[in-house]
């Protein structure tokens, strides 16, 4: 019966979960039906993540009910969950390097009594990745493969352990543009299968062009479900920010700035030993904003660590008003005036074990801007410093002392990008800046970058996200296979989407 069909497999009931000055979830209502991709969204620290981990048994709700096909349901830990055939990929990724992907797939789910050889298990491997539509080599090591691809691991691992709801939280972040397209596929096939898929993103297109419905949370309380091919982008950015947004783009500047860096000819090896940046030459100026697009893997974290004094270039020169920072530590580059905001926040842009006051002020505590107070004076002036700091980014935090760990994903990245401004700065690098923030903030973060060159800093932008170096770049410089390739003065969409998969006309 179709009724049947539509009831809910899973069912949220008033849901309340409080952390000490946090109400994270507050009688939250949310269901999702057996074959649908359900889209979860909301501003950052809304409460999607504390929610999910809920269902998946990482977190105890204070009061409200789970209902699995109807019948009430504990989930008091992640293997109860994995019973009830709910599994979860979360942001972070738990494989085990040394190991192949078949051996992490199978890992603690071999068959009971059966040993099986490695042909065995990566055959079965491989069967389960071709039904899910997941493109991988099961004998891959994990350690050689990036991120996007250890993601398919982690979802090969929930589907080997027969899940039939998958939580995905945030999965496109850590995505290129290509990656996010396979993952659509998988998911499409996956929901033709009857499974149950939760979406959790910030970027609406996405939602919009995945999901069948979506639910929006707005501080901890349930705003409303609607479906997708009843909605648009302006009715769910009212309902998750309760008003419209005007998205930031930036009036074109001739570039008149002095010059501030030049990269010349240079020549960088991976961590692999393998050539990542070949003969890298550009210019940029102050008051420029130069866009880095590019797939993923190509060569840009690389370029941004040799920028950053955290890669030792195996030739070339980088010019920073004079000076060579070829080589150079990376505090000596930050005394230069260059500050970074990391791709990976979480091995280079924070200490998660710290407060949100000491990761605000992380390095810089030493700063003229600290400088020359009597210690219990200065602990004042940094005390109102942070405050200052957490109401400008909006950093949802119960206070300064709260351990960085605990905040919400974009929250940590909001103290990330906070601290760049810091320090007097000449060049800011700033790499994936608005992943994993909501619309408000990532709009927020986008007008800093531009408040920035309007100040005469020189601005490189690395981002994944085509839209967002087109909205913002003054110019755009694609790399493919560790060579930069200068575009046009406009280019489009379909212009540097063929120069990032390497499809170059010879210009020389
Ligand atoms: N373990 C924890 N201890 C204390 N507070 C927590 C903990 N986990 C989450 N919180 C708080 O609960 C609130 C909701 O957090 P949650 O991680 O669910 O947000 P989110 O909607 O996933 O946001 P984001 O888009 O930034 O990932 C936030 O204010 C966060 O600081
Ligand atoms: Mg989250």
């Amino acid at each position: 019966m179709t009724e049947d069909k539509r009831a809910p497999t899973v069912e949220m009931v008033e849901i309340t979960k409080r952390f000490p000055g946090v109400l994270a979830n507050d009688r939250v209502n949310f269901s999702v039906t057996q074959g649908e991709i359900h889209g979860l969204l909301g501003e950052n620290g809304a409460g999607k993540s504390v929610l999910m981990s809920i269902l998946y048994g990482l977190y105890r709700p204070d009061s409200g009910q789970i209902y699995l096909h109807g019948a009430p349901v504990q989930i008091n830990n992640p293997a109860k969950a994995i019973g009830l055939k709910i599994g979860m990929v979360h942001q972070h990724f738990m494989l085990i390097p040394n190991m192949t992907v078949a051996e992490n797939v199978v890992l603690g789910f071999e068959p009971p009594g059966l040993v099986l050889r490695s042909r065995d298990i990566s055959s079965r491997v491989a069967q389960f990745a071709a039904a899910a539509k997941i493109k991988i080599d099961p004998n891959a090591m994990i350690e050689a493969l990036p991120l996007g691809t250890r993601q398919r691991v982690e979802i090969l691992k929930i589907l080997y352990r027969q899940a039939d709801v998958l939580i995905l939280d945030e999965p496109t972040s850590v995505l290129t543009p290509q990656g996010i397209d396979d993952l659509f596929t998988s998911l499409r096939a996956l929901r033709d299968q009857g499974k149950t898929i939760i979406f959790i993103a910030h970027k609406l297109k996405e939602i919009l062009s995945i999901c069948d419905r979506a639910t929006v949370l707005r501080r901890g309380k349930t705003i409303g479900t609607v479906e997708i091919s009843r909605t648009d982008e302006n009715e769910l950015t009212e309902m998750m920010i309760g008003s419209k947004m005007v998205p930031t783009r930036r009036a074109k500047k001739a570039s008149n700035g002095k010059l501030i860096l030049q990269g010349e000819e240079i020549t960088a090896i991976n961590d692999r030993g393998v050539v990542a940046l070949t003969g890298a030459s550009f210019q940029l100026h102050a008051g420029e904003i130069l866009g880095i697009a590019g797939i993923e893997g190509n060569g840009q974290t690389e370029l941004v660590e040799v920028l950053t004094g955290l890669r030792r270039p195996t030739s070339g020169k980088i010019m920073l008003n004079g000076v060579d920072l070829a080589g150079i530590s990376p505090k000596a580059a930050l005394d230069h005036g260059v500050r970074h905001i990391p791709e990976d926040r979480h091995q280079r842009g924070i200490v998660l074990d710290f407060s949100v006051m000491e990761n605000l002020i992380l390095g810089d505590h030493e700063q003229p801007l600290f400088k020359g107070f009597l210690s219990q004076l200065k602990y004042r002036f940094i005390r109102r410093f942070v405050d200052q700091r957490i109401d400008e980014f909006q950093i949802q935090t119960p206070n300064r002392e709260t351990v960085t760990r605990s905040l919400s994903g974009g929250n940590q990245q909001r103290v990330v990008v906070a601290r760049i401004f810091n320090r007097e700065l000449t060049l800011v690098i700033a790499a994936q800046p608005t992943r994993g923030l909501d619309v408000k903030a990532a709009e927020y973060v986008r007008r800093k970058l531009i408040e920035l060159s309007d100040q005469g800093v020189a601005v490189l932008l690395v981002s994944a996200d085509l839209d967002e170096v087109m909205a913002l770049s003054d110019r755009i410089i694609v790399i493919f296979n560790g060579k930069l390739t200068a575009t046009s003065d406009r280019p489009t969409r379909r212009e540097l989407g063929l120069l990032m998969l390497g499809e170059t006309k010879d210009r020389s």
